[in-house]
């Protein structure tokens, strides 16, 4: 997979993303995934934190090497954590230059608007492939007041829009949007040469993403938005109540199994 054939399936084909922090979850998801995102909401949803704005560029760095070690066929695009790109471009530059040499990933997501553009358009002309991201910005949940859905309102589409057509202008090769209201998706899918891929977007966009973890039912309150897939919490508890109760009575490890003569 590379760049230019995600931008090439615009109108051909929705594009497939999945996030992936680990090299399991990269090995399996390479089988049906056109991307995995090494996404900072691994600040979530593997360090429990509350937020992504304390995601470092080590956590980053960790993760999308063991991701890209393992995913086969698809684009492996990395998150620039909170506070590794919006000082200055030279800055953005910087770190992902060290992203991409430290992991091997193909690409770099930047989370912004218009704010964002020229930053887009200095990494993209330097040789760093740039996905955006627009519609609801966590690492900016602390200015936003909180989790909420983006582009309410005529006023609210607008700056969607203007947000997705700066970052699509300024080189991005595909523009995540998330959590916005309904009628958004569309004016800008169609108003930008680029896929959009939705979270919380509705089903007119160019292609999907979600959070493996919520994906496979592994975290426990999902948003809205979320189709659960499988519930692969009922089934980890399962296996660890059995192996429990098997140690307890001495029936784990059997003699003639799982133990060496
Ligand atoms: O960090 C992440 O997983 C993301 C997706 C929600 C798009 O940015």
């Amino acid at each position: 997979m590379s760049v230019s054939k995600i931008k090439a399936l615009k109108g051909e084909r929705p594009v497939v993303m999945v996030t992936a922090y680990t090299a399991s979850v990269a090995s399996i998801a390479s089988r049906h995934a056109d991307i995995l995102l090494v996404g900072d909401s691994l600040g979530n949803v593997i360090y429990g934190m509350d937020t992504t704005v304390s995601v470092t560029m080590e956590m980053m760095i960790a993760h999308g090497r063991a991701v890209v070690k393992h995913a086969g066929y698809p684009l492996v695009v990395v998150d620039m954590p909170f506070g590794s790109f919006q000082e200055s471009k030279e800055q953005a530059f910087r770190n992902a230059a060290r992203i991409m040499k430290e992991t091997g990933c193909h690409a770099v997501k930047i989370e912004g608007g218009i704010e964002m553009a020229e930053t887009v358009a200095f990494l993209t002309s330097r040789g760093i492939p740039v996905m955006g991201h627009v519609g609801l910005l966590p690492q900016s949940v602390n200015a936003l007041g909180g989790f909420k859905v983006q582009g309410r309102g005529e006023e609210g589409l607008d700056q969607v829009l203007r947000d997705a057509r700066a970052i699509a202008e300024a080189g991005a090769f595909s523009v995540v949007l998330e959590c916005v209201a309904s009628h958004v998706a569309e004016p800008v899918t169609a108003n930008i040469s680029v896929p959009t891929i939705g979270i919380g977007a509705s089903n007119a966009c160019d292609g999907q993403v979600l959070v493996i973890d919520d994906l496979i039912g592994l975290t426990e309150n999902t948003p809205k938005f979320v189709k659960r897939y499988a519930e692969v919490g009922g089934q980890i508890d399962q296996a660890i109540k059995a192996y429990s109760d098997d140690v307890i009575a001495r029936s784990f490890p059997e003699h003639d199994t799982h133990t060496f003569s």
